[in-house]
């Protein structure tokens, strides 16, 4: 029997509930969906960045053994969700201008799906699927951002309030005249999320009105919409399943020419049709961290108090459709500077859409704007951590309101304790181990704490266990535990015996997994629903025993087969009993911020990181020697999935830095980085012991769990950090990432 008390379960660093089946083999990802008939697609690319198709020769493939069809935009069905052709693709379209696959013959970008082969198995779909032959008009691409006309996105044209808007406090461009200023630019490359699952969709119509997609994403609703929408299908007779994700950072958030086609496939075959994207296709298919220009100006007074920042910025996006994202956010926020001016700006180039990867917009502007404060601290002959603390701000100097918690400075002394940051020199190249030079470096982040609307059902079995179910994903950071563990601490029950099902769109309704909100929204959700719960069972044990009428529903207690009362076992309610009543045992709760608090404070999770970096002095090879990320997020709920969160972060942070560079030969319009031995990414090896610390104080404001998230701030601000630290080791100061050693020697 248990009994409710102090939280014992949230905080806790309780073992993830699906690891067993995970690291089994026992848990189902979306391409491990066996289905009868079953039959596999293979996609065929655009070798041209862009132009049209002139003709398009399938009978090879069409006639090799095991295919079942051959898709082109000369047989494909019509797709009712499509525009007609005819509306000018060449113009931008916001958000929601999707690639509409095999519509017309125009291509937008190299390895732009022209053909969908559909096969009964892999091996004869991929073989047929190079058999198919195309020829182009070709047009004149441009595939190099910094060549490319820039123009402010259109949420911002519509709307002057847009956080994608030109923000001005004070004077605009005020560091001009300032005496101590900095004046840098920053680029960042293209990133790839890369996660260890690759795309996948099993496309299976139930019935000719009745789509059900085993698909990889981060929002099983979302997605049901989009298709719904494809298909022109009530929502209900769309079913999106996605019960494990195998990792995402950001890719699964939008819908992809992939998951259209094998939908296409599925339809004109009658059979539910597997589509697994190559790692090749996973650079071209499913978005990337844009390119990013950046300039910073900085001015500050001689004792380093900043008076004026201005941030510009030119982002990539495609041609088809408009992808901004939040670069600009945190230098509007972070520090005290009366003057101060951003303008964001995208740029449209002949490759497919971008989408927010791990910290996005935040992690970019990240990297500029904690150089430059490096870069001013230097000239200021400051220590960076002391130059930021004359800079701190103790209420958002956006908005100008309250912060609804901050404990960034708690943050900045957990870390400079952890790393040893006063064996810092001021002076870079001070400190030498052999040929190694030795550098240390901080970088701040932060994200704001969203918190959206989710529902959560919650049933009484007559076994005495207790069901929860929301259509929230998990992709990997353990929604699903941290979830048990709210269940368990407000029902005052054994997590072994609550289970919560996720992952379906026909669960109760949840937003996308992105944004660091699903622990702040689908977490007090829970709360909510668990708490709702206790509250119904004790009104209808009532029924069966007065005791129940009166009592506090945190005085429900559990048993093997009763529900009882803390200090009243007379007081005694069978399962079986009680779930005879209809609707027994089960409520359904919604749960959403009243908006109060939301006006009334800013509401932001913070991180800062330190790095300690060895630099070759003969071969520029950069070592991250150790790492401190320290973040206020709020009420941890489970501290070993928290701090795999916070390293996961970190260890993109060294990829950012050290190595991620996706190559497109301008030229031909297409990337040259195609896998892993071209892209690279930090492996084991390249990962210190990333030491983590949470200052773990719940924020009241943003829910009553007390949580802010985690996951963008394990990303945003490592980057600079590392940059940082390779400037104190070496005196070189590398504005374009990645800092690989041939930007060093
Ligand atoms: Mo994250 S970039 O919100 O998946």
């Amino acid at each position: 029997m248990k009994e409710q008390a102090q939280p014992k379960h949230i905080g806790a660093g309780m073992n993830r509930v699906d690891g067993f089946q995970k690291v089994t083999g026992a848990a189902k990802y979306s391409a491990e969906y066996e289905l009868p008939g079953l039959a596999y697609g293979v996609l065929v690319g655009s070798t041209v960045a862009k132009g049209r198709i002139t003709s398009l020769d399938t009978k090879a493939a069409a006639g090799a053994p095991g295919v079942l069809a051959v898709v082109t935009h000369l047989n494909s069905p019509k797709v009712p969700g499509f525009t007609p052709s005819g509306k000018d693709p060449s113009q931008p379209q916001t958000v929601g201008g999707r690639l509409q696959v095999f519509h017309d013959d125009k291509i937008r970008f190299s390895d732009q799906p022209i053909a969908l082969v559909v096969a009964d198995t892999l091996e004869r779909a991929r073989y047929a699927a190079r058999l198919v032959k195309a020829q182009y008009a070709k047009e004149a691409h441009q595939t190099n951002l910094l060549e490319a006309k820039s123009f402010l996105p259109t949420q911002a044209k519509q709307n002057p309030k847009s956080p994608m808007a030109d923000y001005q406090r004070g004077q605009g461009d005020a560091y001009q005249g300032g005496a101590l200023k900095v004046e840098s630019e920053y680029i960042i490359p293209t990133e790839m999320h890369h996660p260890m699952e690759m795309q996948s969709i099993t496309a299976h119509w139930e019935a000719a009105d009745r789509l059900t997609l085993y698909d990889k994403t981060q929002g099983t609703q979302g997605t049901r919409r989009d298709f719904a929408k494809e298909w022109n299908l009530p929502e209900e007779n769309v079913k999106v399943v996605a019960t494990f994700v195998g990792g995402a950072f950001g890719n699964a958030l939008h819908s992809w020419p992939h998951e259209s086609a094998a939908i296409i496939g599925a339809k004109v075959t009658g059979r539910p049709v597997k589509l697994m994207l190559t790692r090749e296709q996973m650079f071209t298919l499913v978005g990337y961290r844009p390119y990013t220009w950046q300039k910073i100006g900085m001015s500050a007074t001689a004792d380093g108090k900043i008076t004026a920042i201005t941030h510009e910025s030119v982002g990539q996006t495609s041609s088809y459709e408009e992808f901004t994202e939040s670069t600009l956010a945190q230098t509007r926020m972070m520090y005290q500077a009366p003057n101060l001016a951003t303008r964001y700006r995208i740029a449209a180039v002949d490759v497919s859409t971008p989408i927010w990867m791990r910290g996005p917009g935040e992690a970019t502007g990240a990297f500029a704007l904690e150089s430059a404060m490096d870069e001013m601290a230097y000239l200021l002959k400051l220590d960076p951590l002391e130059f930021r603390l004359r800079n701190y701000t103790d209420q958002d100097p956006e908005k100008n309101r309250p912060w609804s918690t901050k404990f960034l400075k708690e943050c900045y002394q957990a870390g400079a304790d952890r790393i040893g940051w006063r064996k810092r020199q001021l002076q870079p190249g001070a400190l030498r181990e052999g040929d190694w030079l030795l550098g240390y470096g901080m970088g701040v982040g932060t994200f704001g704490a969203h918190r959206g609307a989710a529902q959560v059902s919650a049933r009484l079995l007559p076994t005495g266990r207790v069901l929860l179910q929301c259509a929230t994903t998990d992709i990997g950071p353990g929604t699903g535990t941290a979830m048990t563990q709210i269940a368990a601490d407000t029902l005052g029950l054994d997590p072994a015996r609550i289970t919560f099902e996720l992952g379906q769109s026909g669960f109760p309704k949840a937003g996308s997994q992105g944004g660091s909100s699903t622990v702040n929204t689908v977490g007090q959700a829970v709360q909510d629903a668990s708490r709702a719960l206790l509250d119904k069972l004790r009104q209808q044990a009532a029924a069966g025993n007065a005791a129940f009428g009166s009592a506090a529903p945190a005085d429900v207690v559990f048993t093997d087969k009763h529900l009882t009362l803390k200090g009243n076992d007379a007081a005694r309610v069978a399962y079986a009993d009680l779930l005879r009543q209809p609707d027994a045992g089960f409520v359904l709760v919604e749960s959403k911020p009243d908006g109060a608090d939301q006006q009334k404070y800013s509401m932001y999770s913070f991180s800062v990181h330190f790095a300690e970096v060895a630099v070759h002095v003969l071969t520029g090879e950069v070592r991250v020697r150790k790492l401190v990320s320290c973040a206020d997020a709020g009420t941890i709920v489970n501290e070993k999935t928290a701090a795999n969160q916070m390293k996961g972060g970190a260890v993109g942070g060294i990829g950012m830095a050290l190595m991620e560079h996706a190559i497109i030969d301008d030229r031909y319009g297409r990337y040259v980085t195609k896998d892993f031995a071209d892209y690279h990414v930090p492996v084991h090896a390249d990962a210190p012991a990333v030491e983590v610390y949470f200052v773990n104080q719940p924020d009241p404001h943003v829910n009553a769990l007390g949580t802010k998230g985690i996951g963008e701030i394990a990303t945003i601000g490592v980057a600079p950090a590392i940059a940082n630290a390779v400037f104190n080791a070496t005196g070189k100061r590398v504005r374009e990432l990645p800092i690989t050693p041939d930007k060093l020697v």
